[in-house]
């Protein structure tokens, strides 16, 4: 598996098996499948309600801790720093693990700088390895980024063909801050599938639209986290090191970045700021 250096030295794999939408009950075999097809890489969330399953299957599967890279995040409730603190135990306790790999702020509102800091101490702790945030528009990174003491090592955003993130990119790696590319086939948006650029561009390798969507994203450095309920999907998703896109490939996929969401909204767009806040009360 390819890996990316993060700035404080760890090693993440640059692909792995997301698990949100996955049904609680479900999540246990799909982390076994995704672990048996050699994902090593499983990114969770405490909003998924599935960490639980991610620590069954995790200790279910016969693959050593050590080999794992697990990532979970902390939900905006849980924000200010003595909750999120509270919460980060409550991440071990249901992952069954007594360290994480890599913790996230799930979002950028409510007292994130607060949770932050109870980041920061459990990093220093040796409870997490790596920390960084989600979903976080460059001015609130670089914000928080020259504010606290350990640097974000990641920023996960939505990012996909259709929403290529080439600005926000340029800023996280000012920062030494690594790309991960959440919904790396826009959840199936635009008709990203069938579309017919990538299937000329798949078509001369042998490979799928969704092979070709998470080769553009890694030959652009960014971490990718593929989710699908079936193996036999999962097993292609992980097939996308044996081939390589040319310069030409690259440059006609740049051309179909739309320059914003496609499946969530905009994080500056001050209606999807309402609607977050719904959710704090
Ligand atoms: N930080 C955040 O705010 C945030 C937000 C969203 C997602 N995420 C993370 O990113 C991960 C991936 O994003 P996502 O789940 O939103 O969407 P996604 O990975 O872009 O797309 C998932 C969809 O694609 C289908 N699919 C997967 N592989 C396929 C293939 N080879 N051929 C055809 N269809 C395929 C899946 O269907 P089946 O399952 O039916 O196969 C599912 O409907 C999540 O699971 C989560 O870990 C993070």
């Amino acid at each position: 598996m390819k890996t990316i250096k993060l700035n404080n030295g760890v090693e993440m794999p640059m692909l792995g098996y997301g698990v949100f939408q996955v049904e609680p009950d479900e999540c246990q075999r799909c982390v076994e499948d995704a672990l048996k097809s050699g994902y090593r890489l499983i990114d969770t969330a405490q909003a998924y309600m599935n960490e639980e399953g991610v620590g069954k299957a995790m200790k279910n599967s016969g693959v050593k801790r050590e080999d794992i890279f697990l990532v979970t995040k902390i939900w905006i409730t849980n924000f200010g720093y003595e909750k999120a603190k509270a919460s980060i135990e409550e991440s071990l306790r249901k992952l069954q693990t007594s360290y994480i790999d890599l913790m996230l702020l799930h979002q950028p509102f409510n007292d994130y700088y607060g949770a932050y800091r109870a980041m920061e101490e459990a990093y220093k702790e040796g409870k997490i390895r790596a920390i960084g945030v989600s979903n976080f528009p460059s001015d609130r990174l670089i914000d928080l980024a020259h504010n606290v003491e350990v640097k974000p090592m990641v920023n996960q955003v939505e990012a996909h063909v259709f929403c290529q993130q080439i600005k926000a990119a340029k800023y996280m790696n000012e920062l030494d801050c690594k790309v991960m590319a959440w919904g790396p086939f826009a959840e199936g948006k635009n008709n990203l599938f069938t579309d017919e650029v990538l299937a000329k561009i798949g078509a001369k390798y042998n490979k799928t639209n969704a092979q070709v969507a998470l080769r553009y994203l890694l030959q652009r450095d960014m971490i990718v986290i593929p989710k699908t309920t079936h193996i036999e999907r999962m097993e292609q998703n992980m097939n996308v090191f044996d081939f390589e896109l040319t310069k030409e490939d690259m440059d006609e996929i740049l051309k179909m970045d739309t320059g914003h969401s496609v499946v969530i909204g905009s994080h500056q767009d001050p209606e999807v700021t309402k609607w977050f806040m719904t959710l704090l009360k």
